[in-house]
């Protein structure tokens, strides 16, 4: 059986196990809207920022460069690129459409080019962007094979790629992270919200995901150049990034 066999394995397993389809994560994500942003701040003591910023960097925003924020939601990585580099033409694409009009309160929106998409099916022509980042697409999209071959698709060749998102724990911090993500999300999630059910599938999907270098044998696979990964937060959280071959 070759490596791509096993990922494609895995993957399966995985799906059996956590996927919902892609209309019932849209309506999750509309759903826990108002509590969203508050949650993350929550749940990462506030650590996500500094992951954003990393992804941001690791990506290096040029002036005149044309960036999409794939799975924006409320924006905060399509936010992070303008304040890295003010000189760029952000996209912000999801297609949970509540998410996105929270993001569109938020001071300098419009500055930033909203559009409601599916990931697997981008509206855009090939070769167009200079980079595309996402923030916890991988993990929630129906079909990341797809989707992995839609970003290729629509970045210029020699373009980058970046996502951030929830990985399976290991090592000691296994036993930590289950419990995080069994226990401890869900309650505050409750607490805050009354319900604990978008939660519960966040817990589920991280300790059901690929680890980041499955990950990057699968981009590598759909054709990109893989770049590498950093890992965060006792190993629960990665950015990895690739490229479009030149
Ligand atoms: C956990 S949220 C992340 C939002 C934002 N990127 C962030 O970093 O906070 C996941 C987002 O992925 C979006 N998403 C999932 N599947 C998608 C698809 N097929 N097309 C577009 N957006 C999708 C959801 O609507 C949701 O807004």
């Amino acid at each position: 059986m070759s490596s791509l066999d096993h990922v494609r394995l895995k993957l399966n397993k995985h799906m059996l196990k956590n996927d919902l389809h892609g209309d019932q994560v849209r309506s999750m994500f509309d759903a826990i809207t108002p509590v969203y942003d508050r949650m993350n701040r929550l749940m990462t003591f506030g650590q996500d920022r500094s992951w954003r910023r990393f992804l941001v960097r690791k990506i290096a925003p040029q002036p005149g460069e044309k960036i999409l924020d794939l799975a924006t939601g409320t924006g905060d990585l399509a936010f992070e690129v303008l304040r890295q580099q003010a000189d760029v033409s952000v996209w912000a694409g999801d297609f949970a459409v509540q998410m996105m009009k929270q993001g569109q309160q938020r001071q300098h929106a419009e500055r930033i080019h909203w559009l409601a998409c599916d990931a697997l099916s981008l509206p855009f022509a090939d070769d167009c962007f200079d980079a595309v980042i996402c923030g916890f697409l991988l993990r929630n999209v129906e079909d990341r094979n797809r989707a992995q071959r839609e970003i290729l698709r629509v970045l210029k060749p020699g373009a980058r790629f970046a996502s951030l998102d929830t990985m399976p724990p290991s090592g000691f911090a296994k036993p930590l992270v289950w419990v995080a993500c069994r226990f401890a999300v869900p309650l505050l999630a409750r607490l805050m919200t009354g319900r604990s059910g978008a939660y519960r599938y966040l817990g589920d999907s991280t300790l059901g995901f690929a680890s980041p270098s499955v990950l990057l044998d699968e981009l590598r696979s759909v054709g990109f150049e893989a770049g590498g990964m950093q890992k965060f937060w006792m190993n629960s959280v990665a950015v990895i990034w690739a490229r479009k071959p030149s």
